[in-house]
């Protein structure tokens, strides 16, 4: 699965012929200024909440791509009010198929408002099935124990958990989220933007290393596969 990082919570994956985006916040990333937005298209931006270093780049892209916003109802009736209409709805535990697969809106621990502080609903994640790929995006949140049932539930292979600290998990608990959710190997979110999440990457890694559990620490503009 080719995956980008464009900093922050913000990533894109390729599933089934599809560009799924998650969380754009770029143009107010200092450590993203490299990113060419214009360049950035997908046909999906899915959106865990409504803070603003989740969604600052949402419309902008939306409105260059067309893409189709998928997030909890109040985060797509917000948009909506800001003049995008092509969203879809969810609200927590609820799956539908999409073209490129199924998606589940899944609980964070955590709060969500609009940038102009307007209620955002409550925050989620999301369990993505996808051809041979199964991922869970954490959104940000708490270690919860509705890891344990994501992980019994269904095959993680890649999950994509904060690990910043202060305003969200920090990696000793994201090791622990790893091993709850029997995800194949974690892929590093919600980290160094800004001072409050700076962390140390050798630290991390250790950490991760210690239990056998795959990590990556993606670099700002960097591609993988997974
Ligand atoms: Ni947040
Ligand atoms: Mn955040």
């Amino acid at each position: 699965m080719k995956t980008t990082y464009y900093g922050h919570s913000c990533f894109a994956v390729e599933l089934n012929g599809k560009t799924i985006l998650f969380d754009p916040f770029i143009s107010g990333n200092e450590r993203a200024k490299h990113i060419d937005i214009a360049l950035i298209k997908p046909d999906y931006i899915l959106i865990t909440h409504g803070h603003a270093d989740h969604v600052s780049d949402v419309l902008r892209i939306a409105q260059q791509s067309g893409a189709t916003l998928v997030s909890n109802f109040e985060v797509i009736s917000w948009f909506a009010g800001q003049g995008y209409d092509k969203g879809h709805p969810m609200n927590h535990g609820g799956r539908w198929t999409f073209d490129f697969g199924t998606v589940q809106y899944v609980n964070a621990v955590h709060s969500s408002s609009m940038p102009d502080g307007s209620y955002g609903g409550n925050p989620g994640g999301f369990i993505i099935t996808g051809g041979e790929d199964c991922i869970y995006v954490s959104g940000d949140t708490a270690l919860t124990m509705d890891m344990k049932i994501f992980g019994e539930m269904n095959t993680i292979d890649t999950a994509f958990l904060c690990i910043g600290d202060n305003f969200t998990m920090g990696a000793v608990e994201a090791v622990t989220a790893a091993q709850w959710l029997r995800a194949g190997k974690v892929f590093g979110l919600h980290f160094d933007t800004f001072g409050y999440i700076e962390i140390d990457h050798a630290v991390t890694q250790d950490l991760f290393a210690q239990k056998s559990i795959p990590f990556i620490l993606p670099e700002i503009g960097g591609e993988y596969d997974l």
